[in-house]
This record gives C-alpha cells, sequence and structure tokens, in this order.
C-alpha cells in the first residue's frame, strides 16, 4: 500500500463521488512473504481453493533489453505468458482478433487462485485503492508445465524437482459492483499491452482476468516508487546533510535515471501501446530491483490501468477521473464540467503532466505534493501549471532549484495548455540529452 495516498473505496454509485486528496494513513505493511502461514481460501470466497504450498522466496523476473528503440517496435518476446499458454492449448489473447468496437479479447487466467494469511488466519494484503483490494496468493501451474520451463516465470523454483510448481501472485479484486466494469475494462487494457513488444520491461506482468470475480492476476512487486520515495524522505530528513539539500531527495544520479526510466516508459506506452494510463502516481508504479548497474537501483513498472484507455477503440469509455488523486491529475481535468461529462477522459498530454508531478515528487520527497490544508492543496491542483513556483516555496522546494536539472527535466511538462506539453517521446530524448550532459558534470564533482 502506498503509505500517503488515500484508500477511500467508492460508493455505491457508478463511480466516486469526490476527488481524492493525500491524507488518509497508511494501510499496515504487508507481513514479509517468507513468514506466510497458507490456509484455505474465506476470501474473496469465489477464487479457487488449493492445497497447502511452500512459496519459493527469490523473485526473478524474465527482461529484455529496454535500450532498443521503442518506436520502432520489436520482435514479438518469445517468451510471453501467451507463448506458454498456447502450448497448453488453454485460453489465450490472440493479439490480431480484436473484437466489436476495437477491443482486444481478454487474456482468461488458467490458474487456480489462493489467497495466502498469515498464522492469525488473516488475508495477507499487498495494497487497496479506490477500486480494488490486492491480495497475495499463490498459484498452482497446470501440472503438465513446471515454473522451472516457464520462461515467464516471476519465481525462481524451489531446489526439490516438483510437478507443478506454486507461484506467488498479486490478485487485485474489485471493491464494489462497480469496481467490476472498472476492473474488466482494465483486464482490457493489459490484454492489449501484454501483446504489445517490450511489455516486460514497462508494465507489470498480467496473468489474465479472472472473469467469476471480475479479479486480475498480477506479479508481486512488494515496492512503490511512492514507499520509495517515502523512506528516502523519512532518511534525508533523520540525517539532513546540509551540502544535499538542493539535490533530489532520491539522490541527483539515481533522480535523472528515474526521470529517464520513466519517459521511456511513457513514450512507449502511448506511442507503442497506444494507451492513456489515466493515473501516473507514485502509488501506481511498482519497483522491480534492476539487473543492470544504474544509478537508480530498480526498473519501474506502471500498474493500475483501471482508468485507461486504448486510443484506437472506438467503445464507450467511462469517467473515472473523479476517482483520481488530485494532487497528481492535470488541471485541465479537474474543472467541474469535466468532472460531470460523463465522456471526458485523461489524454496523453494528461498523463504527462501527472508523470511529472510524480517526478517533483521524487525530487522534494513530499508525496502530498503541495504544502499546507487539504483545501489549499486542493486549490493548487486546480493551478497545476504552477507548479513549480508553489513547489518551491513549500516542503522540499529548495531541491528543486531554479535553473536546476529537475526544473529543466519538467517544465516544458507542465505547461498550461495541454497541446503545448512535451510529447513524451520528445521528453524521453530531452532526459537522454541532459542525463549524458550532466554524468560528466558529478563525475567532475565527486573526483
Ligand atoms: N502487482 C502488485 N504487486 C504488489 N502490490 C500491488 C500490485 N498491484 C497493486 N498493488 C498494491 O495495491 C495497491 C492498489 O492497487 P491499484 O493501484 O492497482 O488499485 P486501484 O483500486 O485501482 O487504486 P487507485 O486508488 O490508485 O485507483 C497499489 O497501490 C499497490 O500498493
Ligand atoms: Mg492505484
Amino acid at each position: 500500500m502506498t503509505p500517503s495516498e488515500p484508500s477511500t473505496p467508492p460508493a455505491s454509485q457508478s463511480r466516486p463521488p469526490v476527488l481524492r486528496t493525500i491524507s488518509s494513513p497508511p494501510l499496515p505493511a504487508a507481513s514479509p512473504l517468507g513468514s506466510l502461514k497458507l490456509d484455505y481460501l474465506q476470501q474473496p470466497s469465489s477464487l479457487k481453493i488449493v492445497t497447502r504450498l511452500t512459496p519459493p522466496t527469490s523473485p526473478e523476473l524474465a527482461r529484455p533489453n529496454i535500450n532498443s528503440d521503442t518506436s520502432k517496435g520489436a520482435e514479438h518476446p518469445s517468451n510471453s505468458l501467451i507463448c506458454i499458454l498456447q502450448k497448453q492449448g488453454k485460453p489465450i489473447l490472440c493479439e490480431d482478433s480484436l473484437q466489436e468496437g476495437n477491443v482486444p479479447r481478454i487474456i482468461e487466467c488458467p490458474f487456480e487462485v489462493e489467497v495466502a494469511r498469515d498464522s492469525a488466519n488473516r488475508p495477507q494484503v499487498f495494497g487497496q485503492g479506490a477500486w480494488s483490494k490486492v491480495y497475495q496468493a499463490i498459484v498452482r501451474r497446470p501440472n503438465t508445465v513446471s515454473s522451472a520451463s516457464s520462461p515467464h516465470s516471476i519465481l525462481t523454483p524451489p531446489p526439490s524437482p516438483q510437478t507443478s510448481v506454486p507461484l506467488l501472485v498479486a490478485v487485485k479484486t474489485p471493491l464494489s459492483n462497480a469496481s467490476r466494469t472498472v476492473l474488466r475494462n482494465e483486464a482490457i487494457t493489459l490484454s492489449h499491452l501484454t501483446s504489445t513488444p517490450l511489455h516486460e520491461n514497462f508494465i507489470i506482468p498480467f496473468h489474465g482476468y479472472v472473469s467469476s470475480t471480475s479479479s486480475l492476476v498480477l506479479a508481486p512487486v512488494p515496492l512503490s516508487l511512492s514507499d520509495h520515495i517515502g523512506s528516502r524522505a523519512r532518511l534525508a530528513r533523520e540525517n539532513h546533510p546540509e551540502r544535499d539539500y538542493t539535490d533530489p531527495v532520491l539522490g541527483p544520479g539515481s533522480w535523472l535515471s528515474l526521470a529517464g526510466k520513466t519517459t521511456t516508459a511513457l513514450a512507449w506506452l502511448h506511442d507503442v501501446g497506444g494507451v492513456v494510463h489515466g493515473d501516473i502516481k507514485p502509488g501506481n508504479i511498482l519497483l522491480l530491483p534492476s539487473r543492470s548497474s544504474d544509478d537508480f537501483a530498480f526498473d519501474p513498472l506502471l500498474i493500475d490501468f483501471s482508468s485507461s484507455h486504448i486510443l484506437s477503440s472506438t467503445s464507450p469509455i467511462s469517467n473515472t477521473l473523479s476517482a483520481l488523486t488530485r494532487e497528481y491529475t492535470a488541471p485541465e481535468l479537474l474543472s467541474p464540467s469535466v468532472l460531470r461529462d460523463p465522456s471526458a477522459v485523461a489524454k496523453t498530454a494528461s498523463d504527462v503532466f501527472s508523470l511529472a508531478v510524480t517526478l517533483i515528487v521524487a525530487a522534494t520527497g513530499e508525496l502530498a505534493v503541495y504544502s499546507g490544508s487539504v483545501l489549499r492543496r486542493q486549490y493548487m491542483a486546480t493551478q497545476g501549471w504552477r507548479i513549480l513556483e508553489f513547489v518551491k516555496n513549500g516542503e522540499g522546494g529548495m531541491r528543486v532549484p531554479s535553473g536546476g536539472v529537475v526544473e529543466r527535466v519538467v517544465e516544458d511538462a507542465v505547461r498550461k495548455v495541454d497541446d503545448a506539453r512535451i510529447h513524451a517521446s520528445r521528453w524521453r530524448d530531452l532526459v537522454r540529452g541532459i542525463q549524458k550532459e550532466e554524468v560528466p558534470h558529478r563525475e567532475m564533482q565527486d573526483g
């Protein structure tokens, strides 16, 4: 669960009635995976029960090189879940078989799933959002395939040979009937993106949809960017070495590397995936330990496509704007008329704005974005194009000095007029250029 992000469940009407601001206390942290006692599933009641299984412990994701040029696309990854399921003759996504309205077919999950419980029989939860609760769960693959032979395996297999190897997964379940439609929409987007080249590098691995419970089965990644920013900010407050005050709270190299990786992911999402995310914020970016030796030791993966839409789809989209976290939402989406408009949706330019806010927060360490009362912060959000001015005068503001790297990276992404904002792929290139300039500069300073 994201520490300082909201967990307000939506009301029973079609969408949550009020815009959320950042004020709720964090949920208790999930237990360490190793200490789980697995038990029979009680809740959610319609997920399938399997016998007690011991989860393997070392998560590992198959990840191709992300330095390829995403705009050209790439060979379809032969190690995808799709290929594994095809071999088993299970229901699969047919990439080009679009349904009416240009909507891709949903990948159905072939697993049996058991929610994990602790020694007090409490279901283990990864987090909760406006629409859903995300449980830790165990799956059992069909006996014909062991995870050792599965290139899509998310967990290192245990040493002893087994015919059926359990995997740990995250199961996103709806909080209400209204949430079911939202999660089905998310399954459609994830099914589409999972058939898009290089998805492994940018989005959470998606095992499939369980239509009986309207649940999504995802790879488990227990750390979010929100958690990471929060812990770095706490550390900085405890140690407060004054000479670092003008640097981003993540550290200058890490921050720039994060900016490079997230703008690359957004460019891929918009240009290759053809998808608008609609709810980019630190809690919707999970961090996987990186195999490469970057300054930022994680690879960010986008999650939570509950407010997303596929640009080529012609089927109607429902307005989920009121479920968004106001401080991260582009100001043009916050006017009462837009919020009331049933056909209003986020755009690529509003994703760009939200990622810029996310990066500013990764510099200031202030997950609430703006300082002051809820009302004051709500007002500031509606004037979001003034964000640099606002944050400079708030907590952590000296970490965004005028003319500094953070300002140079984000200023074109927070323009008032959405059409004037930088496009994600140009933004990615801009960040790469700044990275090239900054590396020798920092080496000289360090030396
Ligand atoms: N695959 C995952 N692995 C581990 N934790 C996860 C995973 N997916 C989601 N979570 C956790 O559950 C929380 C809620 O998930 P998610 O953001 O997808 O739900 P939501 O109801 O759509 O939320 P929102 O309020 O942002 O709209 C996340 O913030 C994260 O902490
Ligand atoms: Mg979320």
